[in-house]
């Protein structure tokens, strides 16, 4: 129950609302319960209760005594219409205190659902680069999906054993005031039963914990290939993802099944034992101890409900037991991104007038050296070039001047500033950057340039796509910049995507363009016309480029050649050597 206690403590007002609607339903519950006896008594009359026992009619029990006194106190009087009456009417409210509670529990249980999705969505996305870079895609969307609405259906669980609990108490309030003696047996039965059957509880929660994570693994598996399908059919290779995604996709089977068997055993299971139990005790009640029929049926109806309703209890909390793991394996994966948030409010206003500076910078990747003592100066309004072989860190200078990563040791230098005490969000609102790999959102091509910024107009996605040399194709496409590009960008060429994402940098004016391999993929004609583009941009904005392209490099002012973990500046003689 320490799930319904986090619950409760995130949406006090909800759940309180629901606690008390149902508290209301099951005293309405009761109260059309307690005119049973009196009607029964009415309606057998004492003549014919006492043919059917053989036994005389003793005098009204003191539980009935008590509820004909409270009714006549507010002016009922005991008659078969009245008690018809108090039932109807005690049923009807109860139907609508439920209501009530059963609408707060499904909309609380949605907003679980959202919440905890926006929760891991935001913690996510405000999460360290370095962080990020190691989760696996398939358990973010695992979270996001079936955990978020295994976590939600917990709490539906929660909440209606509640309820069932609130029920079973006041028909086992009911049946105490008749009876004390028959009640007592019926508890040390009732908790024989449950105990007994709490095994099965037991393996769902072991089966539950299993299958969150199996899901985990089998999403991230299942993401991982559908990711790099290509490569696996051209080189028919698919039967080993099959293998892997199989066997994961058995297991978890596997525990499905149990969680089937369990709960179907401990239906069946109850049900016999209950039964049994109430056959005994009416057995017992009027063969043994010849209590009166009307309190013997009285009895029944009641504990039997009160049984019923237990055994409910249990198999709401074994349903909750099968999905909790999911709610608590979501919470930590939450907080785990949280603990990883990103530093971002170093406070100084970038400027960016002079230049970005790296000073005697040294950076590893989990104690994998990448950079000692690495310094090199990108001037703005050039455009500077990074070559040097794979590797050799070119990629992980550009993530350190986005402060996506932070060095080790050394500082990089905005102008005059240290770039950890800049606003980093401001920062990178001046930077328009093409990645090394360029995937792009299953939408339409404005979509994809614009990313949704409603202050972007038609004429601002022209203009940056005439900037990226695009316009030409896009503007022969029968639908234009409304074309879908397809999943990741499929429909486009490799060149065609790139110049997509390279017009996504340009549309907000950045101050530094950082293209990584940008023009890895284009033709020597498109890959002319973005050169083009970036010698008239030269002067208005600082570019920042990673290419073996020979024009990128013919284009640079400077050109930066890496090697042995440090970056050297090359003078005109090397820089038209390498590009003979
Ligand atoms: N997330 C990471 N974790 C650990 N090591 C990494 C990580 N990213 C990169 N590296 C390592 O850091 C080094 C520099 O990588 P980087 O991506 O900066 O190279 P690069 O010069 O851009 O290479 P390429 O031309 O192939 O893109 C490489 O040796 C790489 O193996
Ligand atoms: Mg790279």
């Amino acid at each position: 129950m320490r799930l319904m206690a986090s619950f409760f403590r995130a949406y006090p007002g909800r759940t309180s609302i629901m606690l008390i609607a149902l508290l209301l339903s099951g005293i309405a519950e009761g109260i059309g319960l307690s005119a049973l006896l009196p009607l029964l008594n009415i309606a057998v009359g004492a003549d014919a209760s006492s043919a059917l026992t053989g036994v005389a009619m003793p005098q009204q029990s003191d539980f009935e005594r008590n509820v004909l006194e409270m009714f006549s106190s507010v002016g009922i009087a005991p008659t078969l219409g009245n008690m018809l009456w108090i039932i109807v009417l005690g049923v009807a409210l109860k139907s609508v205190f439920l209501l009530v509670a059963q609408r707060q529990v499904g909309y609380t249980a949605a907003q679980v659902a959202t919440d905890l999705r926006l929760e891991m969505l935001r913690a996510i996305l405000l999460s360290k680069w370095e962080y990020f870079l190691h989760q696996p895609i398939g358990k973010l969307t695992n979270a996001l999906a079936t955990e978020a609405q295994r976590s939600s259906s917990s709490f539906v669980n929660g909440a209606t054993a509640i309820t069932f609990l609130i029920q079973a108490l006041i028909y086992g309030g009911i049946a105490f005031a008749l009876s004390w003696r028959a009640s007592l047996v019926a508890i040390v039965a009732g908790t024989l039963v449950i105990g007994l059957s709490h095994f099965l509880v037991r393996i769902t929660r072991r089966a539950g914990k299993r299958e969150t994570r199996l899901l985990t693994s089998l999403m991230s598996n299942l993401t991982d290939t559908l990711q790099s399908v290509k490569p696996l059919k051209a080189m028919s290779r698919e039967h080993l993802a099959d293998q892997v995604l199989a066997h994961d996709a058995n297991q978890l089977n596997k525990a499905l099944r149990r969680q089937v068997l369990s709960g179907a055993l401990l239906d069946s299971a109850q049900e016999l034992m209950f039964t049994g139990f109430i056959c005994l005790g009416v057995y017992a009640a009027i063969g043994k101890y010849q209590m009166d029929l009307p309190m013997v049926m009285v009895l029944v109806v009641a504990l039997g409900r009160a049984f019923s309703f237990f055994g409910k209890v249990q198999k709401q909390y074994q349903k909750l037991a099968q999905g909790e793991s999911a709610y608590w394996s979501l919470k930590d994966s939450i907080a785990a991104a949280n603990d990883a948030e990103e530093a971002l409010d170093g406070g100084a206003e970038p400027a960016f007038k002079r230049s970005i500076r790296f000073d005697q910078v040294n950076f590893d990747y989990d104690q994998h050296p990448v950079f000692r003592d690495l310094s090199l100066d990108i001037k703005a309004g050039a455009l500077t070039t990074l070559v040097g072989p794979s590797g050799s860190g070119k990629t992980t200078i550009i993530d350190l001047t986005i402060a996506l990563l932070r060095p080790q040791g050394g500082t990089i230098w905005l102008d005059d500033t240290p770039l950890n005490e800049v606003d980093i969000k401001h920062w990178r609102k001046l930077i328009g950057y093409v990645p090394q790999d360029t995937v792009l959102l299953h939408d339409t091509i404005a979509h994809n340039i614009t990313l949704g910024d409603p202050t972007l107009s038609d004429q601002d996605t022209e203009r940056a796509l005439r900037a990226a040399g695009a316009w030409d194709f896009v503007s022969n496409l029968a639908m234009g910049t409304q074309t879908m590009v397809g999943e990741r960008g499929g429909k486009l060429s490799g060149g065609q995507r790139q110049r997509i994402v390279i017009a996504r940098a340009l549309i907000n004016k950045p101050r530094l363009l950082i293209l990584d391999e940008a023009t890895s993929a284009l033709d020597p004609e498109s890959e002319a016309a973005v050169r083009q583009t970036m010698e008239s941009l030269k002067g208005q904005l600082t570019i920042l480029a990673i290419s073996h392209n020979r024009g990128m490099v013919q284009a640079a002012d400077y050109v930066y050649q890496m090697e042995g973990g440090s970056a050297r500046l090359l003078n005109e003689q090397d820089q038209s050597a390498l590009t003979q």
